[in-house]
């Protein structure tokens, strides 16, 4: 097959080289972009009378034909073609003839290829960001259910302070909200069109690159040719802010595998999203959050092996930068996927209430309570500190919890402990009682829920 570049070679590569080159198995995922970016550049070469307006028509009837057929997966393919924009030229080319050459007109394959990017990532992220919404929609849902459901809080996975569960849960709606803003800011970079500047350099044709890129629905055209051709940045920044939230999301991965396993026994996964073992019959694993938290290594390879590919590239196109893609693609699915299994996981997830505060009676994490009771009376918070720790240690000697020593071995420590210090100890009164802003007291879970609403309304 002759390459369509093949004026200037007296020589065909073997197709073994060929294959190496291509791009075709993976960019034909850009199908739909590089027939509305093809379209919106015709539109403009016609407006601008670098084709004739019969011309224009008549490439863009056969760009909508194939498109039409690439929707039933009919366009046949070729490596010899290199890539998604050779072979919708020739395929253009079989469906009008020789005004399919035309296209290329005022058009190099790199302001071409960066314009199929730039719109796909548009609706991607845009997806991704619906993603969001549905699983924070969901954490919410959950976290109101369980205001009041009280377990312990860790630090060091020590159990610390008694919490909200549904403050714990609402703790990653706000990452998620952080999340969502990181790519909804990316989106003003990721609306720029570098359609109009050529291989590098811009081009002789008077074109209008605010038509087309107005065409597109862009919100502005790179100011510069030769950075319009060479910048990934919106790449990366989709990648690094989806490694965030894949961070985030294998965090949360962590704490459901430890929730669900019989140590904890704090939730049940349903069993749509856990799978039995070949061998041992009694096993539910939580198989889909320990895939996200696998996965996250993978999106954080597409982001380090991108950064890595176009450290020290000159200016301006190198063919280096083919390398975009796969972890480009790859990032999408495996974002897109983790989100749509969070959400159904969170949905349909058991929260067994009696084991989390059984959990939070049974341990000193009202330790604090103690304390603060202390320095509410008066006593310096560091000498309350030191009774307390005194008072645990003579719990764990006698092997019973603060709850269970009798008033005086309270008044022996100090004078300042009276009746009313059973009551403090109780955890559910230590959360309720932290109502500072932001704090886990039941009030301000609540106006946080409020708050989260409001955000989608
Ligand atoms: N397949 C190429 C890529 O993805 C398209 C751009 C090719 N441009 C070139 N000058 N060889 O980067």
């Amino acid at each position: 097959m002759k390459k369509l570049w093949g004026g200037r070679f007296t020589k065909s590569a073997e197709e073994w080289v060929d294959e190496f080159g291509a791009s075709i198995s993976f960019d034909h995922q850009l199908v739909n972009e590089d027939i509305d970016g093809s379209i919106a550049h015709a539109e403009m070469l016609s407006k601008c009378g670098i084709l004739t307006e019969a011309e224009g028509e008549l490439i863009k009837k056969g760009l909508l034909n194939l498109k039409e057929k690439a929707g039933k997966s009919e366009l046949p393919f070729s490596v010899k073609l290199e890539d998604i924009h050779l072979n919708l030229e020739s395929l253009l080319t079989g469906e009008i003839g020789a005004a399919g050459g035309k296209l290329h007109t005022a058009r190099s394959r790199n302001d071409q290829v960066a314009t199929d990017m730039h719109l796909y990532l548009r609706t991607q992220t845009e997806a991704i960001i619906e993603l969001i919404i549905e699983m924070q929609k969901e954490l919410v849902e959950k976290a109101e259910a369980h205001v009041e459901t009280i377990m312990p809080g860790y630090t060091h996975l020590q159990r610390a302070q008694p919490i909200s569960f549904g403050h714990h849960l609402m703790a990653y709606f706000w990452m998620l909200e952080r999340d969502k803003q990181r790519y909804e800011e990316s989106l003003k970079r990721v609306n720029v069109s570098p359609l109009g500047a050529g291989a590098l350099a811009g081009t002789t044709f008077p074109i209008d690159r605010h038509y087309s890129a107005e065409l597109l629905g862009f919100d502005a055209i790179y100011e510069n040719s030769l950075d319009a051709v060479s910048d990934r940045d919106f790449i990366l920044e989709f990648l690094s802010t989806s490694s965030i939230l894949m961070m985030h999301l294998s965090r949360l991965s962590e704490e459901i595998i430890f929730w669900a396993s019989q140590e904890f026994k704090f939730i049940e996964l349903d069993d749509a999203f856990s799978t039995g073992s070949s061998i041992m019959p009694q096993k539910k694993n939580p198989d889909m959050a320990e895939l996200v938290r696998g996965k996250t290594g993978r999106v954080y390879g597409n982001l380090i092996g991108l950064l890595t590919v176009l450290k020290g590239l000159p200016l301006a196109y190198n063919k280096d930068m083919q390398e975009d893609k796969e972890g480009m693609f790859d990032t999408v699915t495996t974002v897109t996927g983790s989100l749509k299994i969070f959400a159904g996981m969170m949905k349909t997830l058991k929260v067994n209430t009696e084991v989390m505060e059984k959990a939070v009676k049974n341990d000193f994490s009202n330790a604090t309570e103690l304390a603060d009771y202390l320095a509410d009376k008066g006593l310096p918070f560091r000498e309350a500190h030191e009774v307390v720790g005194k008072l645990v240690l003579a719990c764990v000697e006698k092997g019973c919890f603060l709850a269970d020593l009798p008033l005086e071995k309270f008044k022996e420590a100090t004078e300042l402990f009276e009746e009313d210090i059973y009551s403090a100890l109780d955890p559910y009164t230590a959360v309720k009682r932290r109502n500072s802003a932001g704090g886990t007291g039941f009030e301000q879970v609540q106006k946080a829920i409020d708050k989260a609403k409001l955000l989608w309304k």
